[in-house]
């Protein structure tokens, strides 16, 4: 394009960007990140629909084809929002948040509704069982006593993945968690390290709520698990899962998620037990996760699909963003982290920020942010990983997680959830052959939708 004067420039509105500002933040003043934070929080909020007539609250537009984002990345929003409001003391999304997390709750109360049961993982229903313990752990508005319960929901998750029927029986894999809910998915036989990961930290941190042990033990073997199978290494790389019969050819790619998952439980271990183990636990989980995911001068990076040009797929863009938080909230829990994640958090989140200069407003942030600028992507992804970042750098000065016994008011039921995992009919059924039909198409309905296997190809 031929040079023009800038003010012709200007009046195209090519500078408007730029004149808006793209996303400026200095990181050493509270406010401005909280200034920032809240136009982030904003842009993310632009991508959600589930608002408006027609939509289906608590999603993103969605599943695939109908839609960039499938069902758990409605969960990991809410969770991110429920941080940001905490953290920042900003209300003003309180009621969305409240209707999406119950919207999504499904006939039995456990974040497992029927309309995405094919493809339904245990990790997607973890991460709306996420939204509910941090709605608990934030002391997030109670719902009516007739309406489902924070930490009863977060519970009904947990109850479910611990029965066998979620579960190898037998084996090398012996009690490892199936990464997918219901047999006829695809993926049934992949035993992966999110789905125990999301476990394990649902367990620590019901344990530290509920002050119930039970919870402390299942966490803790599903440590020694992980640990067993090698899926955590020596050094503590944390690798993507293995297949049955044997779980011992180890997918060895590495992604945030997974290994930030982990440190964040072993975080909560430590605070309750305070028992020396968890901490040489939580301390290499530490190390490791500055190592592999942070190794390019301190910036947030994946290295099992960013140096390959669009592998990361919309899930694995994500993952940083989670990460940053749950750095932050460890240490919040352990306190000793401060000096070895705070000054990481920071560079990493300076890097993300520089990179928000996209899209009509000139503040919409890409996914590479190693590289300096903004690479012309644009998803709720990419937002909600600026706002878990920007959100970091506050929380290990504000309140600690609550507890049933520093202020928590959400009400428990130990034995929620149901006690069998059935795969639910879809169709009214009224006649024999109607039924007939109906299965049918069940099964090549699902057939056909599990082939959209989300979250890690399988
Ligand atoms: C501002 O954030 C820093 C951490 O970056 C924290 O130490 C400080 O207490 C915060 N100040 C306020 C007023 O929240
Ligand atoms: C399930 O899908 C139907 C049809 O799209 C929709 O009306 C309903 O709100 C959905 N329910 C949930 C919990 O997503
Ligand atoms: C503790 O948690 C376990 C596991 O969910 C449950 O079976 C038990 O009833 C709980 N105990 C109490 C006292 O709530
Ligand atoms: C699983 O382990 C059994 C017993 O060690 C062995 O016979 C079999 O070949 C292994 N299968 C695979 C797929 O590695
Ligand atoms: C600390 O935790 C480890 C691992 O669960 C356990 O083997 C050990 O007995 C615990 N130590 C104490 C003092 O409770
Ligand atoms: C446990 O967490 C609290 C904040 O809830 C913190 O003040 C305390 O120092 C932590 N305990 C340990 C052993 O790190
Ligand atoms: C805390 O837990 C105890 C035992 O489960 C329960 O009786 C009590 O009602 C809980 N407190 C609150 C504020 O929910
Ligand atoms: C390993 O796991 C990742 C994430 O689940 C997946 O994208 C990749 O295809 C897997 N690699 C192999 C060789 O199966």
């Amino acid at each position: 394009m031929a040079r023009l004067p800038t003010a012709l420039l200007a009046a195209c509105g090519l500078l408007a960007g730029r004149a808006l500002g793209a996303l400026e933040v200095d990181l050493d003043d509270n406010e401005s990140i909280k200034k920032a934070a809240a136009l982030v929080a904003q842009d993310l909020l632009s991508f959600y629909r589930g608002d408006e007539p027609g939509w289906v609250p608590g999603i993103l537009p969605g599943p695939p084809p109908d839609g960039d984002y499938y069902w758990w990345q409605g969960g990991a929003m809410w969770g991110t929002l429920l941080d940001y409001r905490h953290v920042m003391g900003d209300d003003s999304f309180d009621d969305t948040i409240f209707q999406a997390l119950q919207f999504q709750v499904g006939d039995d109360k456990d974040y497992n509704p029927a309309n995405w049961s094919a493809s339904m993982g245990n990790d997607d229903q973890a991460f709306w069982g996420f939204a509910a313990l941090l709605a608990a752990e934030t002391g997030f508005r109670d719902p009516d006593e007739d309406q489902p319960q924070w930490l009863a929901l977060a519970q009904a998750v947990f109850n479910e993945q611990t029965h066998l029927d979620r579960r190898v029986e037998g084996g090398n894999c012996d009690w490892g968690l199936r990464w997918q809910v219901y047999r006829t998915n695809n993926g049934w036989d992949y035993i992966n390290t999110i789905a125990n990961a999301c476990y394990f930290n649902i367990g620590a941190r019901l344990g530290r709520y509920t002050a119930n042990s039970t919870y402390v033990e299942l966490a803790s073997k599903t440590w020694d698990l992980m640990w067993r199978l090698g899926y955590i290494s020596k050094d503590y790389d944390v690798y993507d899962g293995a297949h049955e019969p044997n779980c011992t050819e180890i997918n060895k790619s590495q992604f945030s998620y997974n290994a930030a998952m982990i440190l964040q439980g072993c975080a909560y271990m430590y605070n309750q037990t305070q028992n020396e183990t968890w901490k040489e636990r939580l301390d290499g989980m530490a190390k490791g996760v500055i190592r592999v995911f942070f190794e390019k001068d301190g910036v947030a990076f994946e290295p099992s699909c960013e140096p390959a040009p669009g592998t990361c797929n919309a899930d694995m863009e994500s993952y940083r963003g989670y990460m940053h938080r749950w750095m932050a909230n460890s240490i919040q829990l352990a306190p000793h982290l401060y000096d070895t994640f705070m000054p990481i958090l920071k560079t990493s989140a300076a890097a993300g920020v520089k990179q928000c200069t996209g899209g009509d407003n000139g503040r919409m942030c890409g996914f590479h942010w190693t590289s300096g600028v903004y690479d012309g992507l644009q998803s709720a992804s990419l937002e909600m990983n600026v706002l878990g970042a920007l959100t970091a750098l506050i929380m290990p000065s504000v309140s600690a997680p609550l507890t049933n016994t520093t202020g928590g008011t959400s009400k428990g039921d130990p034995d929620a959830g149901q006690a069998k995992t059935e795969l639910p009919t879809f169709a009214p059924i009224t006649t024999g052959d109607k039924a007939g039909a109906s299965i049918l198409t069940i099964l090549i309905v699902t057939g056909a939708l599990s082939a959209f296997a989300w979250m890690s190809l399988d």
